[in-house]
């Protein structure tokens, strides 16, 4: 029989993986309620066209990345690759009061070539505010995903700050990047030798020696701000200043999407490798409303990729001295009756339990309770069943191998002070 496998790209994530994933989950989603964000959930698929028009026809994502397909009606529809879009069209299709501060956690399916932190099918949390430009939003927005991160544990990061102007001072910076690539031409990397006229931001995100030669003279967003783009970056700037958030700028973050304006930012781990070391980012987006057919509402917004926040999380150290999941695991010698009422009664108030089925040995029961991470075995055979006590045995931490019969009635309390 032929067995199957997860799809290239793709992973299964068990425990104690999973619980890691699920911790990260609920400090965002802590974090992120705690500043006025409420949860959307929306489709996992989209009119194909959401995301040609929100992220651009151009941008490598719909050229390159997309799942796409046509369903049993005909429509044709794409997984997402991302999460703004999809919420930016349900916004324009619910119309909520402004400002619209929504928070998300999505898979996003895009078709790349798989590698450690590079994944076809990774999962995102984030947030979109809709109906405000200004600039301590940006703050807010930048200054949430710093804490979520610190939160979480990550210390060894950097935040990249840039503005890349909007339409008013945007075609200048264009025409002079242009004209500058336009002498370079023949001393760009392969790829963009080819590309570079078409979409010459993308050589600006280019890591490639060649280009990054290139780039070392090239124009800057900076010189070519109008004043309104200047004011609103400084602002930003001395926002992140007023609030301890660290940052350094980087002229050249263009990020992959053609929708953002004004500013970008993005946290690196220098904990991860460098291709694949971006654990969020984001930015300003003033013209994807209107892109996908809504009132000109401006707006902002991150994704930080779960798998690889658990990746820096590892390469920092953070899992080598993980609790154990579960406190305790009830060891039933006598019928399982008692592992069935105690596991009952414990779990009730609140302890985390487990316990043997099938009626197993004294010795495979204590195997399972070792490997289940457990810290102390609950043990009842027909010795304590006799004298109305249970044997607890600590199993790992301060107190490992120590063993004492307690009377049921001071049990809980005597397992309580065990734990603490
Ligand atoms: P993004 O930078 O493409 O932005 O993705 C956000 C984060 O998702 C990245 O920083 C990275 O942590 C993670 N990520 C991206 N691609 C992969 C992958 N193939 N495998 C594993 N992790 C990955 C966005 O998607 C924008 N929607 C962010 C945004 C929100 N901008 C404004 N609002």
């Amino acid at each position: 029989m032929t067995s199957f496998q997860a799809p290239t790209g793709t992973r299964d994530v068990l425990a104690p993986e999973s619980a890691r994933f699920a911790r990260l989950i609920s400090t965002f989603a802590r974090e992120a309620q705690r500043a006025g964000y409420g949860l959307l959930i929306s489709p996992m698929f989209e009119d194909l066209a959401v995301f040609n028009r929100g992220i651009g026809e151009d941008s490598e994502v719909v050229t390159k990345e997309m799942y796409t397909f046509e369903d049993k009606g005909g429509r044709n529809l794409a997984l997402r690759p991302e999460g703004t879009a999809s919420v930016v069209r349900a916004f324009v299709q619910h119309r909520p009061l402004l400002p619209w501060k929504a928070w998300y956690v999505t898979p996003a399916f895009r078709y790349e070539r798989p590698q450690a932190g590079r994944y076809r099918q990774h999962h995102q949390l984030g947030v979109e505010v809709l109906g405000s430009d200004d600039p301590d939003l940006d703050v807010e927005v930048i200054a949430l995903l710093h804490d979520y991160l610190h939160r979480v544990g990550l210390r060894q990061l950097t935040l990249r700050v840039n503005s890349m102007g909007d339409e008013n001072c945007r075609p200048a910076y264009l025409e002079v990047l242009v004209s500058y690539l336009g002498e370079h031409q023949a001393r760009l990397c392969d790829e963009h030798q080819e590309g570079w006229e078409k979409n010459p931001l993308r050589v600006l995100d280019c890591k490639r020696p060649a280009c990054q030669l290139v780039l070392r003279d090239a124009p800057r967003f900076a010189d070519s701000l109008c004043e309104e783009c200047e004011l609103h970056i400084a602002r930003v700037l001395e926002g992140l200043d007023a609030v301890g958030v660290r940052y350094s700028r980087d002229d050249f973050l263009v990020r992959g999407f053609d929708y953002y304006t004004r500013t970008t930012f993005e946290f690196s781990s220098s904990a991860l490798e460098g291709a694949q070391n971006a654990v969020g980012g984001g930015g300003r987006y003033n013209g994807l409303t209107e892109a996908l057919g809504g009132p000109a509402t401006p707006g902002i917004g991150f994704g930080s990729g779960i798998e690889r926040v658990l990746l820096a999380q590892e390469a920092e150290g953070l899992f080598d001295n993980e609790e154990p999941a579960l406190e305790l695991f009830v060891i039933d010698l006598a019928g399982g009756e008692h592992a069935r009422d105690l596991t009952y009664q414990l779990r009730s108030l609140g302890l985390s339990c487990d316990r043997a089925f099938d009626h197993r040995s004294m010795k495979a029961q204590l195997r399972m309770a070792d490997r289940s991470g457990a810290r102390i075995a609950l043990i009842v055979g027909q010795d304590e069943i006799e004298k109305g006590e249970v044997t607890l045995r600590v199993l790992r931490g301060e107190h490992e191998h120590h063993q004492e019969q307690v009377a049921r009635g001071v049990m809980v309390e005597r397992i309580r002070e065990l734990l603490s």
